[in-house]
């Protein structure tokens, strides 16, 4: 087994492994970083690229071999929005590739697996305010229970073959390097482009409707965080609660009106209502803050101003 790390990112076009693949750059170089995803896109210009489908387990394993693949990042997925829409494939492509990439780890091909979950694991009936690590789960989008029996497996495979995952429910994403692909949240982004362009924006969840939210750049340091943390202070082996901050639309509209005086949001409540019903306001990360140091950055003011001062050379 090679001693230096090689990293594949698999889904690294999306919304996450665009901005990833560009950190784990920076440390590991372009070279220990390949980037890979379904089909060929404009990422396979700045280093190495494969073409990848994580639900082929005899192709994923000779990319692995040939590249000497030590971690994997698993981002490849169905959101939580597009999964209801076609849940069978849904539940397949989450799981299928979990699997996979998890018994490479169990048959120590590869040595380190980082998988993500998302705060989509918790259903109606957990306590919304606060949401603790340990509670009532009972998600009921196909995303949802596709997290949380991922969650079970990567516990599973860490107990029972010792294979070294890790995992954050992250919140809503927002950031201003990649497009969001087909959540719940993805309004937050959405939110920022519309200011910019056209001054106006109908959301799709109601006024009133808060979520857990967190910056990108937050989001990356967690990840990294928490692969690079000694496997020792890693104690939760299904996913960590990871906490940023919480809005609802209408309290992200009022922060950009203070930028964009003119900026003007209806509401137009879609399926994705029902789905951001299901889940928590704000989530408790204490164990992430203790166990491996998380400590996040913006809150909704700072991430105010950085998305806006970013974005707006793209509207000029
Ligand atoms: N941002 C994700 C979604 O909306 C939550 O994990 O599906």
């Amino acid at each position: 087994m090679p001693t230096k790390d090689k990293i594949l990112v698999i889904g690294s076009s999306g919304q996450i492994g665009t901005e990833l693949v560009q950190n784990l750059r920076e440390i590991y170089g372009i070279d220990g970083v390949i980037a890979s995803d379904v089909k060929v896109t404009e990422q396979a210009k700045d280093g190495p690229f494969e073409v990848i489908d994580v639900m082929n387990a005899s192709a994923l394993l000779e990319i692995v071999k040939r590249h000497q693949v030590t971690e994997i990042y698993l981002l490849a997925a169905l959101l939580s929005a597009t999964a209801e829409k076609m849940p069978k494939f849904g539940w397949d492509l989450n799981m299928q590739g979990l699997f996979n990439v998890l018994d490479l780890a169990k048959e120590k091909i590869i040595k380190k697996v980082y998988w993500p979950s998302s705060i989509a694991v918790f259903g109606p009936n957990t306590p919304k305010v606060d949401t603790p690590q340990y509670t009532i789960m009972e998600p009921s989008t196909v995303y949802g229970i596709s997290k949380q029996a991922g969650e079970r497996w990567c516990e599973y495979y860490f107990n029972k073959y010792n294979v070294d995952v890790r995992s954050l429910r992250y919140p809503g994403l927002i950031g201003w390097k990649s497009a969001p692909g087909g959540g719940t949240t993805d309004y937050a982004v959405h939110i920022f482009h519309e200011a910019l362009k056209t001054g106006k924006y109908e959301c799709f969840l109601s006024e009133n409707t808060t979520l857990p939210m967190m910056h990108m750049e937050d989001a990356i340091n967690a990840t990294i965080g928490i692969m690079q943390a000694d496997a020792s202070k890693v104690k939760i082996r299904s996913s960590y609660n990871l906490g940023g901050f919480s809005f609802s639309p209408k309290e992200i509209a009022a922060e950009i009106q203070k930028h964009i005086p003119n900026f003007s949001i209806s509401y137009n409540p879609d399926s994705r209502q029902q789905i951001a019903d299901s889940w928590p306001q704000s989530i408790n990360d204490e164990y992430a803050r203790k166990d491996w140091g998380w400590n996040p950055k913006y809150d909704l003011k700072s991430l105010t101003i950085n998305m806006l001062e970013n974005l707006k050379k793209n509207y000029q």
